[in-house]
């Protein structure tokens, strides 16, 4: 609790002639009652990196995670934070000195956030660790003003943790997953967004946007037509106590996962019948080994490399295919393209976007990018629809909305590939560098935020998996 000061005065001039406000991107007036954040791609040159010093190599590594802008404190200080509908609680200040080489960069530009520079802090004196798997973060919790770029919402005395210290995080993570009473003590901030009449429900809506895309959007409390065509199919939320993991989150059923190669029949996969989780947390989707291998003998890929991962020929990124993940009621088709993770560099190198899990069914941002989303938290439901994009028209939801009856506004026509003909099988290097894959243990007997990670540290590949595991019971009192 700071007093104002000139120093106070000299951090908003910085951040006024920074990155922070000039190169923010134009937001569209928000609709009274919802709240819509512009979904920053890592891959967003003018997000991530300065006006003069170095390029962040950012191109590297395209698509790895999605982050929103939060403005924390007063005056506001602008911090980038990673959208998680895998974990539940907020937190900010990783330590960028404990993580390797371009990641450091970018943990830097991320940006911080100094409780000593803010008028409206308190400290509640409480403290916490969260476990992601070979990554975790000690913080303290402190309540404070959080404003929200395009938004006139500022939300007064909300809990989030700073961290004092921490190990192979590089962002601050929002955590948008259940909160108090079921996953959380405390009120997180989705809880806050309705508590505090930012939002009339406690609901939000996901488009990540596709790889192409710079942006995507979340519109907390409302929808966006303007991201999907067609309908939006219900799809409930199956119950922490029958989930496999019995952590309340979005687990829902799939009902099988097929492939649409180019000008052919689509064939599904035996056993691909399962529950998943929707976790935009996580770079991959996770599926069982024997699946996933049926999956990339398809892609012409015998087996995973040293590190794990199905590593593919790039011509696929070109072809007209889809992997299709159907749901009761909806399918959503997901482009090759969309599916397959590129790498660039000197030697392109390409991997499927699945990689094989033993503990976790999950999926990723690999299929996230083409769905559109409603996480409906009063009616533990998820409406799903596929991505589209055709403008920007955020509209909030109230108590008395039917979203049964709302329509996409786009034409969805999936056509995969950008075109151009298919090369050969770049060759490639083997893959070399420490894995640092890791399953998350904890104990205790909360849902922390454990997870695992993966990054392959020879800066080829970096995925992030903020998958929280099961950590005995779930719900609180
Ligand atoms: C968290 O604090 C404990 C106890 O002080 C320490 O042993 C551990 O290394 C810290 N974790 C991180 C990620 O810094
Ligand atoms: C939010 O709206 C409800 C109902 O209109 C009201 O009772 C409550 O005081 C409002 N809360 C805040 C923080 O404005
Ligand atoms: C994977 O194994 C499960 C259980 O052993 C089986 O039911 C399923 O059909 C297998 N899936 C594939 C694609 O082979
Ligand atoms: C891709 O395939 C779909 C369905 O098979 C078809 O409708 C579409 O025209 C194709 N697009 C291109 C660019 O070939
Ligand atoms: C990153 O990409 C740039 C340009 O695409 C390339 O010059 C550089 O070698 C790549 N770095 C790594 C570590 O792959
Ligand atoms: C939730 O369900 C109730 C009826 O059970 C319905 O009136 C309401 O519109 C639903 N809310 C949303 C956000 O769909």
């Amino acid at each position: 609790m700071a007093p104002p000061s000139f120093r106070s005065f000299g951090l908003l001039l910085s951040i006024l002639s920074g990155r922070g406000a000039a190169q923010s991107p134009v937001i569209p007036p928000h609709d009274l009652g919802c709240v819509h954040l512009p979904i920053i791609h890592s891959t967003n040159v003018n997000h991530f990196s300065e006006k003069r010093g170095v390029q962040l190599m950012l191109a590297n590594r395209s698509d790895v995670a999605y982050y929103a802008q939060l403005s924390i404190g007063t005056p506001p200080q602008p911090v980038y934070v990673q959208l998680d509908t895998g974990s539940f609680e907020l937190w900010v200040n990783p330590d960028c000195t404990r993580v390797s080489g371009s990641d450091q960069l970018f943990c830097e530009r991320a940006g911080r956030y100094d409780s000593a520079k803010s008028t409206t802090v308190e400290s509640l004196g409480t403290t916490k660790t969260l476990r992601y798997g070979i990554g975790s973060a000690n913080i303290s919790y402190v309540t404070d003003t959080i404003t929200l770029a395009g938004s006139s919402a500022a939300l007064q005395g909300v809990q989030f943790g700073v961290a004092s210290t921490s190990e192979d995080t590089f962002s601050g993570i929002l955590g948008i997953g259940y909160g108090s009473g079921i996953a959380t003590r405390y009120l997180n901030f989705v809880d806050q967004l309705a508590a505090q009449n930012a939002t009339k429900v406690k609901a939000y809506t996901l488009a990540l946007g596709s790889k192409d895309a710079q942006e995507g959007v979340i519109v907390f409390g409302g929808v966006d037509t303007s991201k999907f065509g067609g309908p939006l199919t219900k799809l409930p939320v199956i119950p922490a106590d029958l989930a496999p993991d019995k952590v309340p989150r979005f687990w829902v059923d799939m009902q099988s996962v097929a492939i649409s190669p180019p000008n052919q029949a689509s064939k599904p996969y035996a056993g691909s019948n399962m529950p998943v989780f929707l976790d935009s947390g996580s770079t991959m989707t996770l599926l069982p080994p024997n699946l996933t291998s049926a999956i990339a003998a398809d892609f012409g890929v015998a087996g995973p490399d040293s590190n794990g991962f199905f590593r593919i020929d790039c011509a696929y990124t070109k072809m007209n295919g889809t992997v299709d993940f159907a749901f009761n009621g909806v399918t959503v088709k997901v482009p090759y393209k969309e599916m397959i993770r590129e790498v660039s560099g000197a030697t392109p190198a390409c991997f499927l976007g699945i990689t094989p899990s033993s503990s976790f069914t999950l999926l990723g941002d690999t299929f996230l990018r083409s769905a559109y989303a409603v996480f409906d938290f009063e009616n533990n439901s998820i409406w799903m629809s596929q991505a589209a994009n055709c403008g920007s028209t955020p509209a909030a939801l109230t108590r008395s909305t039917d979203l049964s009856s709302i329509v996409g506004a786009c034409t969805t026509t999936v056509s995969a590939a950008s075109g151009g003909s298919a090369s050969g099988i770049p060759g490639f290097a083997s893959g070399s560098g420490g894995s640092g894959s890791t399953s998350g243990t904890a104990g205790g007997s909360q849902p922390v935020s454990a997870g695992v990670r993966n990054t392959e540290r020879s800066g080829l590949l970096l995925l992030y998996v903020m998958a929280a595991v099961a950590v005995g019971t779930a719900v609180l009192g």
